[in-house]
């Protein structure tokens, strides 16, 4: 049985139709990565699996294990073993990283003590590089880059089934994309059943995370699949040179 399973999935925001039937299966331990352009519906794809209110489905289905969760609310699709880290991560005010993430595993049931679960959380921010923020408020006045490394050592920390991952290389400088690269190539070779869904716009990622396939997005729907050569293609030709072939074909 596959992980994930999006069977002809189009969702409206706001009237307009977005996502125009995407169809996608991930089993368990593969790495997928999205590529496509601006404004093709790709943070949308994320934000309906983690099942945002603001997105209406308005055919197919998710399944998740074989199971549709498209009644489910955001926390009960987390207790399920997903997770995401967000293109542009929330701000909150007033609750630190250590609060959020114990409140996170609560939720999840894990049976650890307050004292234990901060030395695991910590060693992972720790990773990171980023260790002293597990007591910061949670992304308040983090730089871009910093908000992406705390996403990944939560990512590490919580240990999901499926990690969905919306531009986790933006805004990383050159450094910083080797050590999220790496904390996720750790993540994998402690859990290999860990599957991953990469949103990216750079190849330069997935030289570390290796997927098993690419898709491109482009209006709303995965025009194209391959594997990761189809990356380098992209890198080098650009969207546009291939969207032009697939017409021409
Ligand atoms: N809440 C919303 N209200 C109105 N339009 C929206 C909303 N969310 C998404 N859209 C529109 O849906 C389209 C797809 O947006 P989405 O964020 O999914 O693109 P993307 O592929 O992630 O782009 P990028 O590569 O720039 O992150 C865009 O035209 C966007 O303006
Ligand atoms: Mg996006």
């Amino acid at each position: 049985m596959a992980l994930l399973e999006i069977r002809n999935l189009k969702v409206k925001v706001e009237d307009t139709l977005i996502l125009k039937g995407v169809n996608l299966t991930i089993n368990r331990g593969e790495i997928h990565a999205i590529m496509g352009p601006n404004g093709s519906g790709k943070s949308t794809l994320a934000l309906v699996l983690m099942g945002h209110p603001d997105y209406e489905v308005v055919d197919g289905d998710i399944l998740f294990e074989g199971e549709s969760i498209l009644e489910l609310s955001p926390d009960e699709r987390a207790k399920k073993g997903i997770f995401m880290a967000f293109q542009y991560p929330y701000e909150i005010e007033g609750v630190r990283v250590s609060q959020m993430m114990w409140k996170a595993v609560q939720s999840l049931g894990w049976d650890m003590s307050p004292v234990e679960f901060r030395k695991l959380l910590r060693s992972y921010y720790e990773a990171l590089g980023i260790g002293d923020f597990i007591d910061r408020e949670l992304n308040v006045g983090f730089s871009g880059g910093e908000k992406k490394r705390s996403e990944v050592a939560q990512l590490l920390t919580l240990k999901p089934k499926l990690a969905i991952l919306d531009e986790i290389d933006s805004g990383l400088d050159i450094d910083a994309v080797r050590i999220v690269g790496e904390a996720l190539t750790k993540a994998k070779e402690e859990n290999p059943d860990l599957s991953m869904l990469l949103i990216t716009h750079y190849q330069r990622i997935l030289n570390y995370v290796k997927p098993d396939r690419v898709h491109v997005m482009v209006d709303g729907r995965i025009v194209l699949s391959g594997g990761y050569e189809l990356s380098l293609k992209l890198e080098e030709e650009g969207y546009e040179g291939i969207i032009r072939s697939l017409q021409v074909s």
